[in-house]
């Protein structure tokens, strides 16, 4: 029989579950391979003794409908930037990719199937280049992977939001408010963008088009000039004022990146400090959009992307990542998949869309 490794990498994400699924159902059909789970990404490869368990029938039943993951996950912990302190207590980041490369191949795996976002497709890369068989499957909520139309994850979130946005609506109707609402993305303002339209905000502000102040106190104005007493706002967690900067804190030990959330609140205060007399409310929606179950879309999405995943792996075509385009499934290069970060264009059809719309981005 010959093994295969699969492992689901960085933040978790809704469809996680419906790959391994996905990738397990296929691979039983081919009758000569075994399909195993490293618990929290290569984490469980560097235990001793390796947490890697064997994915049976059992394992993956019904398991395409949950959210998270149930090999679990870390966003720590990254082999290209593995932390380790020196004598002094200092933290340090090196690059352990070729001992993981090694000790799977050790462990006697013939191929992996690692499912992650931009940080774990260049772990993916990396591992390739040891020598190792891999295939990529692009997950993240935040759809900021350029190689593909749509990663898994981005489509519940939005859903998430928008469910959210309505049942802001309302309450807002009912205060004359302006309601800020928070979204996730990182530096790409998909979901926000997404949202906006969905939900038909006033206001939306994403990463790739600072905003100028003065431009939303003027559309907050005419809204209550007009009667229409009351605003809606999507915000981008790292979106920032023309002059402005992100906000973001620390992060965690073990990590390299800083953490973005917040900056809802720092848009009331800027709103107020130029003129907004009108009651402000925020609401940073969090976590909640990575929880829970799955869309119907992003069920199939990532099912079909475990399907091919697996196809990959039994034709031996490695060093690539499974990506939806034009409504397909193909494979491409990973060091394509991992070239270029997918932003929002400022002159895409999208955000003309929106702006025809009624959307105002403050540029
Ligand atoms: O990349 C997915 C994501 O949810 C981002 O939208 C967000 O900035 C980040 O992860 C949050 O990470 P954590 O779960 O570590 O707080």
């Amino acid at each position: 029989m010959k093994k295969l490794l699969i492992a689901t990498g960085g933040g978790d994400c809704p469809g996680l579950n419906a790959v391994i699924r996905g990738i397990c159902k296929r691979a039983k059909k081919e009758k000569d391979w075994e399909v195993y789970g490293s618990r929290e990404a290569f984490n469980g490869v560097y235990s001793d003794p390796p947490e890697i368990i064997k994915l049976t029938k059992k394992k993956i039943a019904g398991i395409h409908v949950k959210g998270g993951t149930i090999l679990k996950t870390t966003n720590k912990a990254d082999p290209l930037h593995f932390p380790v302190k020196d004598e002094h207590g200092n933290v340090k980041f090196v690059d352990r990719t070729n001992v993981l490369a090694e000790r799977i191949k050790e462990l006697g795996f013939d191929a992996v199937i690692n499912i992650g976002g931009d940080g774990s497709q260049k772990i993916s890369q990396a591992l390739f280049n040891h020598g190792l068989n891999i295939v990529g499957v692009p997950k993240t909520i935040d759809n900021d992977l350029s190689a593909t139309d749509m990663t898994f994850g981005f489509q519940t979130a939005v859903q998430i939001a928008s469910d959210s946005l309505d049942k802001l609506v309302t309450t807002a109707e009912s205060h004359h408010r302006v309601m800020i609402m928070e979204v996730m993305g990182r530096d790409a303002g998909w979901i926000a963008l997404h949202t906006a339209i969905s939900g038909g905000a006033e206001i939306c502000l994403i990463p790739e088009i600072p905003y100028d102040i003065k431009k939303l106190v003027e559309k907050i104005q005419s809204r209550y000039d007009k009667g229409r007493g009351f605003v809606i706002i999507v915000i981008a967690e790292g979106a920032k004022a023309k002059e402005g900067t992100i906000v973001s804190h620390a992060g965690d030990e073990g990590s390299r990146h800083v953490r973005l959330g917040g900056v809802a609140y720092q848009l009331t205060h800027q709103l107020k400090d130029a003129g907004i007399t009108a009651e402000i409310r925020e609401t940073v929606l969090g976590h909640v959009q990575r929880g829970g179950t799955p869309s119907a879309f992003d069920r199939v999405l990532a099912s079909l992307f475990g399907v091919k995943a697996f196809e990959m792996v039994a034709n031996g075509e490695f060093g690539k990542m499974v990506s939806f385009k034009n409504n397909d499934f193909v494979a491409v290069p990973l060091e394509e998949a991992t070239k270029d970060y997918n932003f929002v264009r400022k002159d895409s059809f999208i955000v003309k869309g929106a702006k025809d719309l009624g959307i105002t981005f403050g540029d």
